[in-house]
């Protein structure tokens, strides 16, 4: 692609890299690409961030075409930019339109309109243990028509967040609470895919937990209410007899990055994983004969999730306030690996040069 870039005037002050938290600051610039049915993609450019006007009638602002990513570029101690395998991501776009009847982005040109906003705004990357600079590359039917039907012009974007941990309790163990009525995917639904629809609907039971005091949901499988899927915005894994149980991927739950590199980490490290059907039955008996030792969240965002507190029903079944060992052995890794600390030697990161 040849992306032209407007330049922008008005830059804005850094922002204290000790307060960052998630998603509250934006960069300078922002990608953008336009497609249309009778052109195909065109005018790759980065412009100054800022906001877009929409025709009231944009259709992704009444049937939700929407689809998104996340990824994080980090710097390492010598002054380098990584990239973590952000080809994973441009594989699940591609996934995540397909389903949504959306233009598929050659991954080429998804990683290169990463790699040139991201060489372009590489002062914004934080070098604080625990920060980074988020990456969020999405896109939306932009065409202004009622009908519900796939649109022929779609915008997409790539714009630069710099954050800190995605959860206030940043590595603190959290509480969750086992969602029983609402569900957030069923298999031939869209929970596969990465669009701003599932995490609508996902609302009602994070609020519903919060108010009851718990941080997120633990999510059942949407047809029997029986099956553990994802917790919260992340894929869920628990340590059972020494063993990696989690979810497998059949349609309803996200396949998620860190989700594959912790199960090749696992393995790399001798650890059994099994992705198999867990029900909440066999979760609570594990918990409940000892064998349940360490529960935990997987995503870009969070990175890792310690979960401390489980809860069923109104009955808590898991109580370990501490974050457990082959928790904080995934976290020192992964990280230790996106922010070239550690060897790479799965090959996952990509110099931004
Ligand atoms: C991510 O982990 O990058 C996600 O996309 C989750 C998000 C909803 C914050």
């Amino acid at each position: 692609m040849e992306i032209r870039v407007i330049e922008n005037k008005n830059l804005k002050a850094k922002p204290d890299k000790n307060a960052l938290g998630f998603g509250k600051y934006y960069t300078d610039y922002m990608f953008m690409l336009d497609w249309y049915s009778d052109k195909g993609f065109t005018d790759p450019r980065i412009i100054p961030y800022g906001p877009i006007e929409f025709d009231p009638a944009s259709l992704v602002l009444h049937y939700a075409q929407e689809t998104f990513e996340g990824l994080k570029a980090y710097k390492t101690a010598d002054g380098r930019i990584l990239l973590f395998r952000p080809d994973m991501n441009a594989k699940r776009f591609q996934k995540s339109n397909e389903r949504l009847c959306m233009p598929v982005l050659p991954e080429e040109d998804f990683i290169q309109a990463i790699v040139e906003l991201v060489k372009k705004e590489q002062d914004w990357i934080p070098d604080l243990p625990g920060t980074s600079l988020y990456i969020r590359p999405f896109m939306f039917a932009y065409q202004p028509k009622l009908g519900v039907h796939a649109a022929e012009h779609y915008k997409f974007l790539v714009i630069l967040s710099p954050v800190g941990s995605y959860y206030k309790e940043g590595l603190q163990p959290v509480k969750i609470y086992v969602e029983d009525q609402l569900v957030r995917a069923v298999k031939g639904g869209t929970g596969f895919a990465k669009c701003g629809g599932n995490y609508a609907s996902s609302i009602l039971a994070q609020m519903k937990a919060e108010e009851m005091g718990y941080s997120q949901v633990l999510w059942l499988d949407g047809v029997e209410h029986k099956y553990v899927e994802e917790v919260g915005t992340m894929n869920v894994m628990f340590v059972i007899d020494g063993k990696i149980v989690t979810a497998p991927l059949e349609g309803s739950v996200l396949p998620g990055v860190t989700r594959d590199s912790m199960i090749q980490l696992l393995k790399d490290k001798g650890y059994t994983v099994e992705e198999r059907k867990l029900s909440i039955q066999e979760l609570i008996a594990s918990a409940k004969e000892g064998k349940l030792s360490e529960a935990f969240g997987t995503g870009t965002a969070a990175v890792i999730s310690p979960i401390g507190t489980l809860a069923y029903k109104d009955e808590v079944f898991f109580n370990n306030p501490q974050i457990g060992e082959i928790s904080q052995m995934l976290y020192d890794t992964l990280t230790g690996i996106q922010t070239g600390r550690l060897e790479d030697k799965f090959g996952w990161t990509y110099e931004v040069k």
